[in-house]
């Protein structure tokens, strides 16, 4: 089968059209964190931006495949989250639900028909794309809970806190709220991903 007149063709367009909304929507936690000082969280979440930016990346270059020429425009048609709006702990909640839906629904679905197609590459990277959307789910599930519950930057027993901008430590349960050596404040502390 040839891939431009296959419903992979297709799939790898809205899985791209996905991945740059899940860039920017994180792009959007991103600033909120930054805003309420949480310079930490936003470096954790830009870094999964990054990883949006580079399924994108792949998704596209798969695209490119199916034409020497120049693919003008794709007709897609399909669903997309829009349920974030400007609460951050509230955001990391629905990210975590959104990418447990790529991971868990629509990922290995775009996988089966790819293979059934006979496109084995595709396939695998679908099949990639879903393991990484697992652990980003894993992680977001982890820092909503954290926020949520109050315990980012408290705990039970006593842990190492790291700041992240001058690599300051000190053991506790409860992370300075000013670090002691660069004076930044407690949201470049380095948060405990659990
Ligand atoms: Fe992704
Ligand atoms: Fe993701």
């Amino acid at each position: 089968m040839e891939l431009i007149k296959s419903k992979t063709y297709l799939n790898l367009a809205k899985a791209y059209a996905g991945e740059c909304m899940a860039r920017t929507r994180y792009e959007m936690i991103e600033y909120g964190a930054r805003q309420q000082g949480y310079t930490f969280l936003a470096e954790l979440i830009d870094e999964i931006a990054y990883n949006e930016f580079n399924h994108a990346r792949m998704l596209y270059s798969f695209i490119q495949t199916a034409k020497t020429g120049k693919i003008d425009n794709i007709d897609i048609c399909s669903g997309y989250p829009f349920r974030e709006k400007w609460d951050l702990v509230e955001n990391l909640r629905l990210a975590a639900e959104d990418e447990e839906d790529e991971a868990t629904r629509i990922y290995p679905m775009y996988a089966k028909i790819a293979y059934e197609e006979g496109f084995k590459d595709i396939g695998g990277l679908f099949e990639n794309l879903s393991s990484v959307e697992t652990c980003h789910s894993k992680r977001l599930k982890s820092l909503h809970e954290q926020f949520s519950k109050g315990t980012a930057y408290k705990k039970e027993k006593s842990v190492k806190w790291k700041c992240s901008a001058c690599g300051y430590e000190a053991d506790g349960k409860e992370a300075f709220a000013v670090c002691p050596l660069c004076q930044a404040k407690q949201g470049v502390v380095q948060l405990q991903e659990e």
